[in-house]
């Protein structure tokens, strides 16, 4: 019997890649930077899954060009901001991702970004690779107090109790605004809710972004929100790029509204090397490692490779988006 036939759009750890070449007939792109639309258009005909990142868009086009027997789409992520699921859902389109396994590993993260802004490690890091290390100096790369300090978290989920969990270890005082209301888990961790995002941003020494990419979180940081924030409030960003715009970043950092920026994440991404945010020495940015761990990065694997075996052979994965779609498959 012939083995289902699946797109892998890069290679993924081999602990992940073996569940899904033992299994199926797969074609893996194996190259280091993403297939080029015209290659994923391409190499997505006939076959019945997809394992994708979050570089791929997978939208109505790619799932047209897939053909009738698609039946799973597995994203490599938590983030499914890369896939039109309502496209999915109505062609009956399963799409998996992969939550629960990354979310410690990037509120670690995000936690590094913290840090990282309030005592100005980056740039400290490039004045000694600039030789400018003369001496100690009473009034050099002053930064902040973490300690004692307030942190805003916008979006009490998974990785947003996560982070609050940690600042408690700092004796920070934690606030959050969540959309959905999601109260009781923020009390979970004597997280202090606050009633509108306003209030937030006029409180919160440092504010950190854990909501997805929706139509209604793209650009929900903009100018009107910096002018809410203290001047000295530190943002940071490990969701996704677009929730802050990033013009509106840039003019707030270069006028001293806010203090500074750490973003693990950026609109567009990755970010042109002449890019104005990179001019700023109150921005740090890395490359959207937040779940970049080998345990997490393998876990990930696993548990994309499972998700895409299990659609394929029509039964439902444990972590779906859209298990709705099932009821529009024939
Ligand atoms: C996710 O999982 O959504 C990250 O952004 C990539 O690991």
């Amino acid at each position: 019997m012939s083995k289902p036939r699946v797109f892998v759009t890069r290679a993924i750890p081999d602990v992940g890649l073996t569940i899904i070449t033992d299994a199926c007939d797969a074609d893996v792109w194996s190259e280091d930077l993403p297939p080029s639309r015209g290659i994923l258009l391409e190499r997505i005909k006939g076959k019945v899954g997809i394992l994708s990142l979050v570089t791929d868009k997978i939208d109505g086009e790619v799932m047209d060009s897939a053909g009738d027997q698609l039946k799973i789409i597995s994203n490599y992520a938590v983030g499914v901001d890369n896939i039109d699921i309502q496209e999915a859902t109505n062609r009956g389109i399963l799409v998996g991702n992969t939550p629960g396994i990354l979310t410690e590993t990037t509120a670690d993260l995000t936690f590094a970004l913290l840090l990282s802004a309030a005592r100005r490690i980056g740039e400290g890091i490039d004045y000694i690779r600039g030789n400018k290390w003369e001496t100690f100096k009473p009034m050099e790369l002053l930064g902040r107090d973490v300690h004692n300090s307030t942190l805003g978290i916008i979006g009490m989920g998974r990785i947003g109790i996560e982070v609050a969990r940690r600042a408690k270890g700092f004796t920070m005082d934690v606030i959050y605004y969540d959309y959905r209301g999601r109260g009781e888990l923020g009390e979970a961790v004597n997280a202090k809710m606050c009633t509108t995002i306003d209030e937030l941003f006029q409180k919160a020494d440092f504010i950190s972004l854990h909501i997805p990419l929706t139509v209604e979180t793209k650009h929900l940081i903009d100018d009107a929100a910096f002018a809410n924030m203290k001047d000295t409030a530190i943002l940071i960003n490990a969701s996704r790029g677009p929730v802050v715009d990033s013009d509106a970043l840039y003019d707030a950092l270069k006028s001293k509204k806010i203090a500074y920026a750490a973003l693990d994440v950026t609109d567009p991404e990755p970010i042109p090397f002449s890019h104005k945010l990179l001019s700023l020495p109150n921005c740090l940015i890395v490359p959207h490692v937040g779940s970049a761990t080998i345990e997490t990065r393998t876990k990930m694997a696993v548990m994309a490779a499972e998700n895409l075996l299990k659609g394929i052979r029509g039964e439902l994965p444990k972590h779906i988006v859209n298990p709705e779609a099932l009821k529009n498959r024939d």
